[in-house]
This record gives C-alpha cells, structure tokens and sequence, in this order.
C-alpha cells in the first residue's frame, strides 16, 4: 500500500509551481477566457471591444479579429481610443516566432512558451484619449496622442490604455493620425541606435535595408546630422531611398554589399543580411556598426570582435525614451522627417498586412486605420 506522502498526487499538489507550469497554464487559461467571450459579450456588451488576436504562434492565418473586453483606465492611466496603428516586423517576429538567429528559445520564454502570451500585438497608436485615471494630470478627454508600447503591445484593438508617465505624447494639431502611427517604432529605434553608435556631422553611414521601417528613418536622421549616406535597397526602391536623402544607393541586386571598400564610419544593418564579422569589415579605423537585426552570436561576439580591430559594435533591442518620441514627433511637425507608408489598411485587413510584413520586402511602413 502506498503511503499518503509517496503518493504521486500528493507530491505533484505540493510540489513548488515550476514557472514553466504557471507560464502554461496561463496559456491554457487564456484559451478558456478567449473561447467564452461571446457569452461574455452578450452580457457585456458595453465594455466590449474588437481587438486583433493571435490564436497561436505561426503564419497571418493565426491572426482572428474577436471581441474582449474593452480595458479600463486605471488611476494613473489614459485610455485612447484607437484611430490608427501599425504592423511591425516586430509584430510579425512575435506572432511567427521567426527570431534573429539563437533569439528563438529565449523568445518562448518571454513572448510564451506554446502561444503568445499577450494574444494582442501592435506596438504604436494615434488617436484620442476617450478617459483618464483619476489621478492623471497630463493628459485631458480629447487630446490627439501618439503611443509607443514594446513591451506592453495590446495597440491591434480599438482601445488601448497606457500610463500617463509611460511613451506617449502629444500628436500637433496639423499631423494626422496614419502619420502619427508610423513615427514610433522605425523613428525611434534609429535614433536610438545612431546615438549609441554616435555618428557625427560628415561622417559616412552605410544602411542596409534603407527601404524598410527602421532603415528609411535611419537615412533621413543621418541625413539631417549632416552625415552622407549611402542606403543599400532593392532596384525597386533605388528612387525612394535617394529622395530620402541618400547620396548614394546600392541596389544589392547589381552589386555585392560585402566587396565594398572599408570606408565607413558607420554600419547599419538592419536586415539580417550581413553579419558582424561582415559588417566590421565594411568600416575604417574607428568605425562603429549597429546590428539592428544582429544574431545571438553577434550579441555575444560584438565586444571581443569589434575591441580586437579598435571598432565598437552594438546589437540588442532599442531603448524605448519617451524624449526619442517626443523628439521624432517634433521633427516630424518640422517636415525634417517623414515616415515612409507603403500602405494604409482597414482594420479588418489586418491579416494582408501580417502577410506583407513577413514577406520582409515592404517599404517603410504598413498601417491599420480604424473608425
Ligand atoms: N534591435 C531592435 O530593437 C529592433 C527594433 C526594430 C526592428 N528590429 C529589427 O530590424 C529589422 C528591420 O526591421 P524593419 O521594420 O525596418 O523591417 P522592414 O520594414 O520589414 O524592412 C525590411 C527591408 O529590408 C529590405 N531588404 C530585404 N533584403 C535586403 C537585403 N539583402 N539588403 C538590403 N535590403 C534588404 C527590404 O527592401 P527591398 O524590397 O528593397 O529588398 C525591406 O524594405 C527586423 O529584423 C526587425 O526585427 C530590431
């Protein structure tokens, strides 16, 4: 007979909770909210929103437009309703599970281990704040505001909250809403890695992937710091990345980015297609390259490699400052930056914007407007 304590279901209950168990089993518990929610929006229907969800992890067919809950401001919150929002090659990463090389078991472990944990994807939002927290000062109902939430994501719905002290400011008056979407998330992490890499005046840049989110603003910020660019794209965007600012566009197609001489002082590569050994170099003495979308053994490499040859690199994600939004709106207000939209969808096409995101080839941005 076995005794209560060597009992497999005694040890089991009082085993210490494991957080890989607790991560599935809130994976689990997410299913069961998510597949009552009609008999929920019946009751509810008031605080009901659409909100775009990801049912699992792999390709835009995961993507459902469902109704949730419509969230709630808390005391230090505002609560925007959405007008306008975007699909990243963020949001495509989270979604598909398709991480820079070595990032993919880490991933599982931050986005959830067999689905994404926050079902809801978007990083950034325009539109107006519908109510506040009680003890929000900053913001009034009906002021225009942008938002920009890596981490918090939750922006694919018609409602979106977000601290007051958190990455959101003002849009100007003049700016609209699709505008205003598309300024966060490829602004922002270029000027966050051309800072950190440091490029000054009459430097000269290198940015591969220039027709992208990231790489079209990384051209037109380097192109406003004074330094001369040269965006590396497909044929099809030679014209778009020139008028952007570059003087000088490589269509990779007809020349081989890897055979150019090392006469850069600055690398950025932000699609994947070089990796650091590659990237450093591509780079004169004292050169720096930012790794945008560097690899695992990038990261791990980058100071080993790039100190060895007197060069700095650095690969990892971008800060998010709400100085940098606050900094890349007003520039945008001054007509010195202009974020690149390839095209604008309904909210119900969300899906089609998933597809051409992961397709890797789109032309700045893609962005969800809704009613
Ligand atoms: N570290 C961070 O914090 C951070 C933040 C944001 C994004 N990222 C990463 O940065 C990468 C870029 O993001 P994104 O949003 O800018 O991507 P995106 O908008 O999808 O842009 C990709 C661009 O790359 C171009 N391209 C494709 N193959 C190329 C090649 N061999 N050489 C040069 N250009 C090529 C494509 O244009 P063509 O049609 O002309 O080829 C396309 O315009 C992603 O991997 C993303 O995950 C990292």
């Amino acid at each position: 007979m076995p005794t209560l304590l060597s009992s497999p279901h005694f040890t089991l209950f009082f085993l210490p909770p494991h957080p890989v168990l607790i991560t599935l089993f809130a994976e689990r518990f997410s299913d069961i909210v998510l597949t009552n929610l009609p008999a929920a929006a019946i009751r509810l229907r008031a605080q009901m929103m659409k909100a775009a969800i990801c049912t699992g992890y792999g390709s835009a067919d995961v993507v459902r437009i469902v109704d949730v809950p419509k969230p709630v401001a808390g005391d230090d919150e505002i609560l925007i309703r959405v007008r306008a929002t975007t699909v990243t090659s963020g949001d495509w990463r989270i979604r598909s599970l398709e991480m820079p090389p070595g990032f993919g078991p880490m991933a599982r472990l931050i986005f959830g281990i067999t689905k994404p944990r926050q079902p809801i994807l978007g990083s950034e939002v325009a539109g107006e704040v519908e109510a506040v927290g009680k003890d929000v000062s900053k913001f009034r109902v009906g002021d225009r505001v942008v938002a920009f939430d890596g981490s918090g994501l939750r922006c694919h719905a018609e409602f979106k909250c977000i601290r007051e002290s958190g990455n959101v400011v003002r849009i100007p008056d003049q700016m609209d809403f699709t505008t205003a979407a598309a300024l966060p998330f490829g602004g922002t992490t270029a000027m966050d890695f051309l800072r950190r890499v440091g490029l000054t005046a009459s430097e000269k840049i290198l940015v591969i992937g220039a027709s992208g989110s990231v790489g079209s603003a990384a051209v037109q910020l380097a192109r406003h710091r004074g330094a001369h660019v040269t965006g590396v794209c497909s044929s099809a965007n030679v014209e778009m990345v020139s008028s952007l600012g570059a003087e000088r566009v490589i269509d990779y197609g007809k020349e081989d980015v890897t055979s150019l001489d090392p006469d850069f002082d600055v690398v950025m590569e932000t699609v994947g297609a070089l990796n650091l050994t590659q990237s450093l170099r591509l780079l004169r003495s004292g050169g720096r390259a930012a790794m945008i979308a560097g690899s695992l053994s990038d990261m791990l490499t980058a100071s080993w490699k790039s100190k060895s040859r007197g060069l700095k690199a650095v690969v990892g994600p971008a800060a998010e400052k709400h100085e940098d939004l606050q900094e890349i709106v007003a520039l945008a207000a001054e007509g010195i930056f202009r974020p690149v939209i390839e095209h604008t969808y309904a909210f119900e096409q969300i899906a089609e914007a998933h597809r051409r995101v992961q397709q890797r080839r789109k032309r700045g941005n893609l962005v969800i407007t809704l009613p």
